[in-house]
């Protein structure tokens, strides 16, 4: 390397680069287990909400100089798990284009990393908007559904605002990969509002993966739970398409803690829900006892989400916040899906 180029930043030479904004979903029927690892092709179909609030915003820069990939996480680098997940994306990018750059990848996480609140979903919707533009991928939003599963699974439904299904698939390799994406639907006539209940913002002692791992090697419970879930996916969908917040809400409920079942089968256990996770659990049962509409649902983390209109959501929320000091709530409704900004082609 001549010596003047070593002396300038990457950076420097790769100009603005592409920037993408995607925001995190929470599954209303879950997706917990792959039947392929390296592709992502989840063993049940799932469906979620894209909410309105915890944006991830990403910049993508190509660079010919830089030997490696580059990745920060709200301007520090990033943990060395997540920069290998961020390569093994870059590396799928790369092949599918026959492009060998490497890339300087900026990220600003707005939600708690880690913490069951969805954050890699975000981050690799907007990872691979930006990416797919940077690299000169020409992505109909399904295709690009498919390259964000890869990164993270629940990302591929990031892509898309509002309520979102992702279809299991099926076959394995390529029909597989083909037939497993995401897509909206119709909501019509619904209104709803989650409320995520902060409980506690740390990240959690084990990664969704290494959990679903674990579950599906060893828990007695997992196969019944894809079966029961297939039910629950298309009465979910029926429930919607009559604009029955009720009836989802009951299935929501069931599918968590379903999923936290199998879990909590595995060898040895794996139990993220805390004891003020269950205070705020009882709140929800507490509420609808008054014939108010609010159901729960728990994701790899202590926190929990209620559903309940949006109307209600206000009150709902101050209920819930009441239940420990140390508890926060915030009030999601349905969000746009992963977008370029203005001016962030390459
Ligand atoms: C509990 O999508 O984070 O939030 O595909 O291994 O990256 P990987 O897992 P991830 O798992 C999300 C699991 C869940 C349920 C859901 O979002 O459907």
């Amino acid at each position: 390397m001549n010596p003047e180029a070593a002396m300038v930043p990457a950076i420097l030479e790769t100009g603005d680069g592409v920037t993408a904004v995607a925001h995190p979903n929470i599954a209303l029927v879950k997706y917990w287990g792959k039947r392929d690892e390296s592709l992502i092709l989840p063993a049940t179909g799932s469906l979620s909400m894209t909410l309105n609030l915890y944006p991830t915003t990403t910049t993508v820069r190509l660079t010919t100089r830089a030997p490696a990939d580059s990745v920060t996480m709200n301007s520090r680098p990033a943990p060395r798990q997540t920069h290998l997940r961020v390569e093994r994306f870059l590396n799928t990018v790369r092949a599918f284009t026959g492009r060998d750059e490497r890339a300087v990848v900026e990220t600003t996480n707005t939600v708690p990393t880690g913490a069951g609140l969805a954050s890699s979903a975000s981050g690799f919707a907007a990872l691979a908007t930006a990416a797919a533009t940077a690299f000169g991928l020409e992505l109909d939003p399904r295709a690009l559904s498919r390259l964000a599963r890869r990164g993270s699974g629940s990302a591929c439904r990031s892509i898309f605002g509002g309520l979102v299904v992702w279809h299991a698939g099926t076959g394995d390799g390529a029909a597989g990969d083909r037939s497993s994406y995401a897509e909206p639907i119709d909501a019509e006539g619904l209104d709803p509002a989650l409320i995520i209940a902060v409980v506690d913002p740390a990240p959690k002692a084990m990664s969704s993966r290494e959990a679903m791992r674990r579950t599906i090697a060893t828990s007695p419970f997992y196969l019944p739970w894809t079966t029961v879930n297939a039910t629950d996916l298309d009465a979910m969908r029926a429930a919607v398409a009559r604009a029955d917040l009720d009836a989802m809400g009951e299935i929501a409920e069931r599918s968590a803690f379903g999923m936290h079942a199998t879990m909590l089968a595995a060898r040895p256990p794996i139990r993220y829900l805390s004891p003020l996770s269950l205070s705020v659990l009882d709140r929800v049962v507490a509420l609808r006892a008054d014939g108010i509409t609010a159901y729960a649902t728990m994701d790899a983390g202590p926190n929990v989400k209620v559903l309940c209109a949006r109307t209600d959501a206000t009150r709902i929320a101050a209920a819930i916040s009441a239940v420990g000091q140390h508890i926060s709530t915030h009030v999601a409704l349905p969000g746009p899906g992963a977008a370029l900004l203005p001016g962030g082609g390459s």
